[in-house]
C-alpha cells in the first residue's frame, strides 16, 4: 500500500528551515518569524477563515504582480476597492525558477530605465518588510500565485509577510512549469511547503493551500486533472494541512465542467474519510478559461462573463478571473479592477445559485468517476514505501500523464481530443490505467473523430485557439 501515512509527516523541519534561511542570506527572518507575525494578524487576513464564512456566491480572485513596490501597492488598493475577495501576489518568472540574482538585476534595471523588465513581483528581491507594507490596512486574505517547483524560500518569505494562502504543488507546479526540474525533488520540496504551512498558522486560523488544476490548460482530460488534485490533497493532508482547495480550469464544455466539479468534491471527501483526515476542509476553485483568449475586448468580456456564470453553476467556492487584456499581456491596474467589477456584477445577478444536473452531466460524471477511481486505486496500491514515491513512480510510468506538459519526465503517451459536443475525450490512454469499457466509452463519445486520426494534428492545432 502507498496511501498517505502520518509516519511520512516531516514532523521536525526546523533544522532544514534554518539551513535554507541561512543559505538564502536574508537577515529578515528566522524559523519563528512567520509564526509570530501570522499570530498577530487580524483573522480577516486568513483565507481559511474566509472560506468558513457563509456566502451566496463564489469568492473573486484576480491575479496580479508588478515588479515595483509602488505599483504593486496601487494594484492591491485598486483590486480591494473593486471588490476582490482575495488579493493576489503573482511572482515573476526568474524568481519562480529560483534565479533571484537575475530578478534583482532586472528589478534595478527596469527601475533605472523607467519600464518593467519582470512579469511579476520579485518577493525575494524585495524581502519581508517591504512585502508586509504592501498589505498594510488590507482586511482581506492575500494569495501567493506563482508556478515554482522549489517554493521553499518563497513560502517562507510569503508567510512571514502575512500571506495566508499558497498556491501550487509538487505535480501541478512542476509538470506544466518546468522542463528539467527533477520531479522527485519537486515533490519533496512541496512536502516541506505543506509542512511549513501546517506549522506556521495559528491554531484557530490555519494557512490555506490551493492546488493548480488547470495544468497545461490544453486538452487535459478530467481524470488527469482530478487525480493530480487528489494526490496533492492527500500529500498536503499527510503533512498536517487542514484547509485545502482543489481546482480545475474551464474545459470548454459546460456539462464537463459541472461533472468535473462534482467528482472532485465527492472523491476528495471519500479519500479524506478513507484515510482518516476528518479535520481537513476542502474547497473548490474554478479557473476562468485558461486557453488562448480573443484579442477583441468585446469578445474577451463575453468569455469572462460566461465563465463567471459557469463558476456559479459548478458551485465553486472561489473563481480565479481573467482580464480583457489576457490576449495582450500583463493587465493594467485599470483593466484588472474592471474585470473584478464585471465578474462581481454577473455573480450578484444570481445570488445563491446552485449546481445543476441533467442526463449528459450524469453520464459524464459516471464516466469520470469510474476513471478517477481506477487511477487513484492504481496510485494508492503501488509497491512503494510512501505516497510521494508512489506518485513519482506513477508519473514516470505514464499512469499520471499530463497532455502537452513540457517536463521531460512526463510520459506524453496519452492522446486527447475534443468531441463534437466540445467535451474533452481520451483518444488513446497511453499508460493511464483505465478499464477497456471506459476507453471504449471515451471513443464512442468522440464519434467519427475517433477513426479520423489523419486530421488529428489539424484538430489539435485548431483547438488551441478554440475560444480565441
Ligand atoms: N499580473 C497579472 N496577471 C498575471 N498572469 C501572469 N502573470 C501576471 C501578472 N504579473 C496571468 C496571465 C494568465 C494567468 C496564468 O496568470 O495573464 O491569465
Amino acid at each position: 500500500m502507498s496511501g498517505p501515512d502520518s509516519d511520512a509527516c516531516l514532523r521536525d523541519i526546523d533544522e532544514e528551515r534554518a539551513r535554507l534561511i541561512d543559505i538564502s542570506g536574508t537577515d529578515e527572518l528566522d524559523t519563528s518569524t512567520a509564526r509570530v507575525y501570522l499570530a498577530s494578524l487580524p483573522r480577516d487576513r486568513f483565507a481559511s477563515r474566509a472560506y468558513l464564512a457563509r456566502r451566496d456566491r463564489p469568492y473573486i480572485q484576480p491575479r496580479g504582480g508588478f515588479p515595483g513596490l509602488d505599483r504593486q501597492r496601487a494594484l492591491t488598493m485598486a483590486l480591494c476597492e473593486a471588490g476582490a475577495d482575495f488579493i493576489p501576489l503573482t511572482i515573476d518568472s526568474h524568481t519562480r525558477h529560483n534565479d533571484y540574482s537575475t530578478a534583482s538585476e532586472l528589478l534595478a534595471a527596469g527601475h533605472a530605465q523607467g519600464h518593467d523588465l519582470l512579469n511579476g513581483y520579485p518577493i525575494v528581491s524585495h524581502g519581508v518588510a517591504r512585502t508586509r507594507s504592501l498589505f498594510e490596512g488590507i482586511e482581506k486574505p492575500v494569495s501567493l500565485r506563482h508556478g515554482t517547483p522549489d517554493a521553499r524560500l518563497l513560502a517562507e518569505l510569503a508567510l512571514a509577510s502575512g500571506i495566508t494562502e499558497i498556491e501550487g504543488g509538487g505535480l501541478s507546479y512542476a509538470l506544466p512549469y518546468s522542463k528539467a526540474f527533477p520531479l522527485d525533488r519537486a515533490l519533496m520540496h512541496w512536502q516541506y511547503v505543506d509542512r511549513l504551512c501546517a506549522v506556521a498558522g495559528p491554531p484557530d486560523a490555519p494557512i490555506h493551500r490551493e492546488s493548480f488544476g488547470p495544468l497545461t490548460a490544453t486538452l487535459v482530460p478530467p481524470v488527469i486533472t482530478i487525480a493530480v488534485q487528489l494526490c496533492e490533497l492527500l500529500l498536503a493532508a499527510q503533512q498536517g494541512v487542514q484547509s485545502f482547495a482543489v481546482s480545475f480550469g474551464q474545459t470548454g464544455s459546460f456539462e464537463q465542467d459541472v461533472a468535473t466539479a462534482q467528482v472532485l468534491r465527492e472523491q476528495s471527501a471519500r479519500l479524506l474519510t478513507r484515510f482518516g483526515f476528518t479535520d481537513v476542509h476542502v474547497r473548490l476553485v474554478f479557473h476562468q478559461w485558461m486557453g488562448a483568449f480573443p484579442v477583441e475586448p468585446s469578445l474577451a468580456w463575453q468569455l469572462i462573463a460566461v465563465s463567471a456564470a459557469v463558476s456559479l453553476l459548478v458551485g465553486a467556492d472561489k473563481v480565479v478571473i481573467k482580464t480583457p487584456e489576457e490576449a495582450i499581456g500583463i493587465p493594467s491596474i485599470e483593466s484588472n479592477a474592471a474585470a473584478v467589477r464585471a465578474v462581481r456584477y454577473v455573480l450578484d445577478m444570481f445570488p445563491g445559485a446552485s449546481a445543476v444536473t441533467n442526463e449528459v452531466i450524469e453520464e459524464e460524471r459516471e464516466l469520470i468517476d469510474s476513471e478517477v477511481t481506477q487511477l487513484m486505486d492504481h496510485v494508492l496500491t503501488q509497491p512503494s514505501g510512501s505516497l510521494v514515491a508512489a506518485v513519482h513512480r506513477c508519473v514516470l510510468s505514464g499512469a499520471i500523464d499530463v497532455p502537452f506538459a513540457p517536463h521531460e519526465q512526463n510520459a506524453g503517451g496519452l492522446i486527447s481530443d475534443r468531441g463534437p459536443d466540445r467535451r474533452i475525450r481520451i483518444l488513446s490512454p497511453g499508460a493511464v490505467p483505465l478499464s477497456a469499457a471506459d476507453v471504449s466509452r471515451e471513443r464512442d463519445l468522440l464519434g467519427a473523430r475517433a477513426d479520423d486520426r489523419g486530421a488529428l494534428w489539424e484538430r489539435l492545432l485548431r483547438d488551441v485557439r478554440i475560444l480565441a
